[in-house]
């Protein structure tokens, strides 16, 4: 599914960019683009950003 339609990034690709390291909207941003476009996903990625970083805590 995609999350970014200005930049055709996929929930699958946004998932890889955090398991790589990304923790910012805009880190996601300059490995793909998502966000910075239109800017409608901002809040798409905000949401999978904390997701991705609750998982890490409770993992921790
Ligand atoms: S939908 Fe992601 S920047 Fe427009």
């Amino acid at each position: 599914m995609f999350v970014c339609i200005c930049k055709a990034v996929t929930e699958e690709e946004v998932q890889e960019h955090l398991g790589d390291g990304a923790d910012t909207t805009d880190a996601i941003g300059a490995r793909c683009g998502a966000g910075w476009g239109c800017g409608t996903c901002v809040e798409r990625l905000n949401e999978l950003l904390c997701a991705h970083a609750v998982g890490r805590h409770a993992a921790a």
